[in-house]
């Protein structure tokens, strides 16, 4: 899919690798619309890149259609779905706490795997409506998973759960929108310096990075932006998650 003059939408998109990909994907030419449940980093980068933005927590479906609906009225519909919305949390199975509470579960797995759903239905319905291009492609979507997914570590049960099930459904929903020439593929990110990480120490961010083999660093969001940007791009990419860990295998702990 062409990037340049192409409607696109970033979930998740005030912060972190959603931000990266924002700028990535203007810098490109599209015309991008930030969605995101933090209004006040969100406005801020619009106004600075002089975009749009809707506020939207991708739990809740109607802000999530109307996001997708702002960016399916521009430059010809929406061609493009990037969705970087999520969040963390760290609690073990069960131990001297007791069991691990339904509670925290279910909200994380509302916002990372319900979210990413919601924002891969809308988005795939509107871009079901767009006029096919080269070799009858209408849209691509990209959705974030993370390492986790498949190494999860020591309290991480909720987080991989929810990132396993962004990577589960990558191929079937790939599957399900080839006949109309929508692509869907997810990045699993290692360890990456974004705002998430940015609230440890510096030592303790030194170490994360270099226990990766290769580059022996935190990633940096705009190689996620790159990688993002590359999916929308090349046309046999399709139903597959790729990790971009630097060869990084998580331990237990
Ligand atoms: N940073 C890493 O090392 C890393 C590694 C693996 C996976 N990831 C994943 O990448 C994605 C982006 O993370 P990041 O590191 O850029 O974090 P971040 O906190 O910088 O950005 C996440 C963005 O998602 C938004 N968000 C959170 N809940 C939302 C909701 N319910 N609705 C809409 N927006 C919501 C936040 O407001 C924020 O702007 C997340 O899904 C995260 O799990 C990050």
């Amino acid at each position: 899919m062409q990037i340049e003059s192409s409607s696109a939408i970033v979930l998740g998109g005030a912060s972190g690798l959603g931000e990266a990909t924002v700028r990535a994907l203007h810098t490109r030419g599209a015309h991008v619309t930030i969605a995101d449940v933090n209004a006040e980093k969100g406005a801020s980068l619009a106004s600075e890149l002089g975009l749009e933005f809707v506020a939207c927590d991708v739990r809740e479906e109607s802000q999530v259609q109307a996001a997708i609906q702002h960016a399916a009225a521009l430059a010809g519909g929406l061609r493009i779905a990037v969705c970087c919305a999520g969040t963390g949390w760290a609690q073990k199975l069960a131990g001297s706490k007791g069991p691990h509470p339904l509670m925290p579960f279910e909200t994380i797995i509302q916002i990372n795997l319900i979210g990413t759903f919601n924002v891969l239905r809308y988005a795939a319905d509107a871009m079901i409506s767009t006029e096919p291009r080269e070799d009858g492609e209408r849209g691509v979507c990209v959705n974030t998973a993370s390492i986790a997914a498949f190494d999860g570590q020591v309290g991480q049960i909720a987080y991989s759960a929810s990132k396993g099930g962004v990577v589960g459904m990558t191929l079937p929903a790939a599957r399900d929108l080839a006949q109309y020439g929508i692509r869907v593929n997810t990045i699993a990110p290692g360890l990456f310096d974004t705002p998430l990480l940015a609230a440890l120490p510096e030592e303790a961010r030194q170490k994360l990075g270099a226990g990766v083999p290769y580059p022996q660093r935190l990633g940096q969001p705009p190689e996620y932006a790159q990688l993002a940007c590359h999916i929308v791009e090349n046309r046999m990419l399709n139903g597959e998650t790729i990790r971009l860990d630097g060869a990084l295998r998580m331990p237990p702990r």
